[in-house]
């Protein structure tokens, strides 16, 4: 394994372990109104603290970009970190919930690696490598029809009229034709689910590169095409995200990028 990956998953675990503590203890969550209807609680700064104190014990020399505490510059390599990636999910003890870690190494998405506590699962890859979900090699969904195939979406964050309307003609759009479709909350779950063939496909819009930085290399590495709503690969800039096998790819890219809604 990859150093920087082995460093992922010691901080992850330790991050994990205390996610966990916290819910067997019922702990009385801290919880603060970042924007409307956007929450953090105090075990997201917990985790948070708790991975970067590793990296930083290994790599000091690194670059950080984290959720809570932001950007810290730095060389050779970027940390790429959601300490809670479905924050609202883990405040209801809704079990969907994951850390995520996706490392640049010279400006390049070269590895990731999501963890969910929970269901002891963890998902990795490194560029040109494949990908893993505990050890084990995964790859994307067989499935060839998409009227068979479940779609995991996201909603809009935030709810103003224009993106609204625009999600809900495109979901509506995608439901018609798919099997059915999943929204789960965590969009780095949502990626590594595509990875391992749970999901066909992923779509959402306006993620922040925290989101998705570990689960779109995971993704690919699995088998998928993973690009923004442009077909390109800008996604950790813009935020947009569609993530299908080669199979369903053009149905999805075709509902959800080519829509008059859009
Ligand atoms: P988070 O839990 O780290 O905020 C799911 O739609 C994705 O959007 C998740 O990756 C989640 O990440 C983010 N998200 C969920 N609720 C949100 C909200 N109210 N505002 C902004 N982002 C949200
Ligand atoms: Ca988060």
């Amino acid at each position: 394994m990859h150093p920087y990956l082995n460093i992922a998953l010691i901080a992850a675990r330790k991050a994990g372990d205390k996610i966990l503590q916290t819910i067997d203890r019922g702990e009385t969550l801290r919880i603060t109104e970042k924007q409307t209807n956007d929450f953090v609680t105090h075990v997201d700064h917990l985790s948070e603290r708790i991975i970067l104190n590793e990296i930083q014990k290994a790599y000091p020399q690194h670059a950080i970009l984290a959720e809570e505490s932001g950007e810290k510059p730095g060389e050779e390599a970027c940390w790429i970190i959601d300490p809670i990636d479905g924050t609202a999910n883990f405040m209801r003890g809704y079990p969907q919930f994951a850390i995520s870690i996706g490392i640049k190494v010279k400006d390049k998405l070269t590895l990731g690696l999501i963890y969910d506590p929970i269901k002891q699962e963890v998902f990795m890859a490194e560029k040109g490598r494949g990908a893993y979900l505990n050890d084990k090699r995964i790859r994307i969904s067989p499935r060839s029809k998409f009227a068979n195939a479940i779609i995991a979406v996201g909603m809009p964050f935030p709810k103003e009229t224009k993106r609204l309307q625009a999600y809900t003609r495109i979901v509506r759009s995608i439901f018609r034709e798919c099997g059915d479709i999943r929204r789960g909350g965590s969009a780095a779950l949502d990626l590594a689910y595509v990875a391992c063939g749970r999901v066909e496909a992923y779509w959402e819009l306006n993620l922040k590169p925290w989101d998705i930085a570990a689960g779109v290399l995971i993704a690919a590495e699995a088998g998928a095409i993973v690009t923004d709503t442009a077909g390109k690969q800008d996604f950790l800039n813009n935020g947009n995200v569609l993530a299908a096998t080669p199979k369903l790819y053009r149905d999805v890219y075709r509902l959800c990028c080519e829509s008059p809604a859009l």
